[in-house]
């Protein structure tokens, strides 16, 4: 018999996380070096000081096209019954979505500040919110039947420690969702690379008054790995049946994975 863990043993039976509760040790401290610590901090408190502000930029930067994508998520995940978590699960826009479809539904995010933005608004979705790094997950081994990360792994400063964690508490036949933007094709580029190098920091600084906060969504965007390398990097990392498909011509990819036993 495994030990209950509240949050996912009791579907639908909200289990907030107040925010003034979330300090620095209530959150799973980890190993590791000093920088990638306090970078995590970092990436952090600029999602804290952007939350007001998240959802509104989102559709604003993107045209409003990422509720597709989060749609198509959704979709993907299938209906429940199950246990779900929703990583780097932000204002719970996936979570929601999931629950909808009859998953008791966990959002995890180091975040208070967008959990709490989020959390209004999915008063009526019984969802639980938790506190945690995706480098350490604040979850038992093999009890998920489900792990989303939407536009979170990109964030994620050891990426490799959390897939691992991520494979972790999954159950064996439980599956990994991953939506993420990706490499867009190349008769795009010309259209999009300035778009998103100029105009997104701008729209930062104009709505939510944060240039340098969209600044560094434009370079990790950059920086992520193309689609076949994160495929890769699934499977490294022990997920099989791998696969991805493109969003948007490759603006965007979801990549799905498995954990077989
Ligand atoms: C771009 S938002 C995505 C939110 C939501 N999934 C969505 O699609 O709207 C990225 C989220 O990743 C979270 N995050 C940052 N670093 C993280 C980490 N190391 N582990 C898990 N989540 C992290 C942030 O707090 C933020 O809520």
């Amino acid at each position: 018999m495994t030990a209950a863990v509240p949050h996912l043993d009791r579907p639908h039976a909200p289990c907030y996380v107040r925010p003034a509760m979330v300090t620095e040790a209530s959150l799973v401290t980890l190993a590791g070096d000093p920088p990638a610590a306090v970078r995590r901090r970092d990436i952090r408190t600029m999602f804290d000081r952007v939350a007001s502000r998240y959802d509104l930029m989102n559709d604003l930067m993107s045209l409003g096209v990422h509720r597709l994508w989060k749609h198509r998520l959704a979709a993907l995940a299938g209906d429940g019954p199950g246990l779900a978590v929703d990583l780097a699960g932000g204002t719970g826009d996936i979570a929601r979505r999931l629950a909808d479809r009859g998953w008791a539904v966990t959002v995890c995010d180091p975040s208070a500040g967008m959990m709490a933005a989020g959390r209004a608004r999915a008063a009526s979705h019984g969802l639980g919110w938790v506190a945690g790094f995706a480098e350490a997950l604040p979850f038992p081994d093999d009890r998920l039947d489900l792990l989303t990360i939407a536009f979170g792994l990109r964030n994620v400063t050891e990426r490799a420690p959390a897939l691992t964690e991520m494979r972790r508490v999954l159950r064996p036949g439980g599956r990994l969702l991953c939506l993420e933007f990706s490499r867009a094709a190349p008769w795009l580029r010309p259209f999009y690379d300035p778009y998103s190098r100029h105009a997104i920091p701008r729209l930062g600084a104009l709505v939510a008054g944060r240039r340098e906060a969209y600044r560094y969504l434009v370079d990790s965007i950059r920086a992520f790995p193309d689609q076949d390398s994160l495929a890769a990097a699934m499977a490294a990392q022990g997920f099989e049946d791998v696969t991805y498909r493109n969003l948007s011509f490759g603006i965007a990819a979801i990549h799905a994975g498995r954990k077989l036993h």
